[in-house]
């Protein structure tokens, strides 16, 4: 090999082994702008240029943008102009030694960045599949003027500088959706919290203040709560405010009602089941590892079963579940929310609810109050359910006139809230004029008018108003459930055996009611 051969080939490994190192440094940065500055700084003193630009092409605006190197403001510019324009539109390779007498040059631009250009050696900058995203330039040759080699070294160079720009301007396009996206995740949260929060139970005597004054109490503490009340009560409702108001409120909130729960499918569904126990079975999660570091909300919990109650309570102590038909002890941190509107306690008396269970669920116990034993509360819920729904229906708002406001009052509410709720509903549907009247109530309503109150009665009395009110509402519940004894037994908060006993004791006939 003659020397002059063999300088070049040295000097080609030397080239390649630089753009090798520059390569692996625009690789590793993933910050656009700071890319774009290290592939200009790298230009300028491969190329021996005096300074490097890189225009990138926005495709939406139809214009080229630039961060000019070693840190100047950004430059914007119609896609069409100067020498960046024509290379980035035609897609070829422009050198120019004195740009002053080129007709293309667009002097605008060193005017903004101060900067005068005189030789120029600029290349389309090009994606994978050929795509242009920009041009890349090298400006004012220190030594002589660009030639063909260095448009060879500027390709090079600028065929990785391009891959690099597309990964930096995919992981900045990805961190702005997950910026985005938490954006999004923080403000469905907020709604979330505000909609499940104490304030969404409403009411502001002294019986709601003291559940909402215990919620607060025990929000930030994993301890175990059963939520007794009759049917319609909030105690759902309840659960979620604990919930999500706990330091668990961002974990999963999961609700199994113990009710619908077949005594067969109690171990597979509180605790999971593996694939293939039995033919066509598919592996599924159990309630227990849903719910794993949030809350589980066992509705209906005095319809559990005594065998269910065992393996239950199992968990409760030992922490930790067994999928059916797998083998491997699974640990689960889950808290219990429970929520019944049986007497438990007459249950345990019954023998058909475990009292180890019970204390266990039993940590904290929150009682809503029946809306009969907050009717001061009444007339202001009434109207803001009616303003509410006015507002759902655009229909202007109503209110109860002082008999019907006296006649809601007066009215026993078996179905507490949820009734009050629908009462509303229907009245915001049938009533034309924006006052309710009295004759506008739900018939049992209506008829409500002739209870006693009971605040000045002596104890004899009391007994008396007791057992009218229960006949009244027995019979009301079971008008409203057109005769269902076991749907009055329920929304009474009584066993069905003990409704057939009361309505023999006041010589309640079916078809009386
Ligand atoms: N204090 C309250 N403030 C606002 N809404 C309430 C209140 N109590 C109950 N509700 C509403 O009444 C309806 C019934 O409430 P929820 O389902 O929580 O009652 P529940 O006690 O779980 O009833 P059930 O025993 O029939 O399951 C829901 O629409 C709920 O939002
Ligand atoms: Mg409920």
């Amino acid at each position: 090999m003659n020397p002059t051969n063999q300088s070049s080939t040295q000097n080609q490994v030397h080239l390649a082994e630089k753009l090798l190192k520059i390569c692996q440094r625009m690789n590793s940065e993933r910050d656009l702008g700071a890319l774009l500055d290290l592939i200009c700084n790298e230009a300028t003193k491969l190329m021996g240029a005096d300074r490097a630009s890189l225009f990138l092409l926005d495709r939406e605006r139809g214009e080229l943008w630039s961060k000019v190197a070693l840190g100047s403001e950004a430059i914007r510019f119609d896609a069409r102009l100067g020498i960046a324009g024509a290379v980035a539109t035609t897609g070829q390779t422009i050198n120019v030694d004195d740009v002053q007498r080129d007709p293309r040059f667009y002097r605008e631009i060193d005017l903004r960045s101060g900067y005068q250009t005189q030789s120029l050696l600029a290349i389309p900058l090009r994606m994978h599949e050929g795509e242009i995203i920009g041009t890349f330039e090298v400006l004012n040759k220190k030594i002589g003027s660009f030639n063909e080699n260095d448009e060879e070294i500027l390709k090079a160079l600028g065929a990785q500088a391009a891959i690099a720009i597309e990964t930096a301007q995919l992981v900045e396009g990805m961190k702005r959706n997950r910026d985005q996206l938490q954006e999004e995740n923080a403000q469905l949260w907020k709604e979330v919290e505000g909609r499940f929060s104490t304030q969404s139970i409403l009411g502001s005597s002294e019986k709601i203040h003291a559940v909402l004054k215990l919620i607060d109490q025990i929000s930030n503490s994993p301890v175990n709560v059963l939520i007794t009340g009759e049917s319609g009560t909030g105690k759902e409702l309840a659960a979620k405010a604990i919930h999500y108001k706990s330091l668990r409120a961002r974990k999963p909130f999961v609700a199994l009602n113990c009710a619908a729960l077949p005594e067969s499918l109690v171990e597979s569904e509180l605790f999971g089941i593996e694939r293939g126990v039995a033919t066509g079975v598919e592996r599924r999660l159990g309630k227990f590892e849903a719910a794993n570091g949030g809350t589980l909300f066992l509705d209906e919990i005095g319809d559990l079963s005594l065998t269910a109650q065992a393996k239950l309570l199992r968990v409760l102590q030992e922490r930790v579940i067994e999928h059916v038909g797998g083998r491997k002890p699974i640990p689960v941190d889950v808290r219990t929310l429970s929520a019944t509107n049986k007497n438990l306690e007459s249950e345990i008396r019954k023998g058909t609810f475990r009292e180890d269970l019970y204390y266990r669920l039993k940590v904290i116990h929150v009682q809503m109050p029946a809306l009969r034993e907050i009717r001061q509360d009444i007339p202001g819920l009434a109207n803001y359910l009616l303003a509410n729904y006015c507002r759902e229906t655009k229909k202007e708002p109503m209110h109860l006139s002082p008999q019907a406001s006296a006649a809601c009052m007066d009215y026993s509410w078996p179905g507490n809230f949820r009734e009050l709720e629908n009462e509303m509903r229907r009245l915001v549907l049938s009533v034309s004029g924006n006052t309710v009247a009295q004759e506008d109530l739900s018939e049992a309503m209506r008829r409500s008018g002739t209870t006693v109150a009971a605040s000045s009665s002596t104890p004899r009395l009391l007994k008396e108003v007791v057992s009218e009110m229960e006949k009244r509402m027995i019979q009301e519940a079971l008008q409203q459930s057109k005769q269902n004894q076991l749907h009055a037994a329920k929304v009474l908060g009584l066993s069905r055996h003990g409704l057939i006993k009361k309505m023999k004791r006041y010589n309640i006939r079916p078809r009386d009611a």
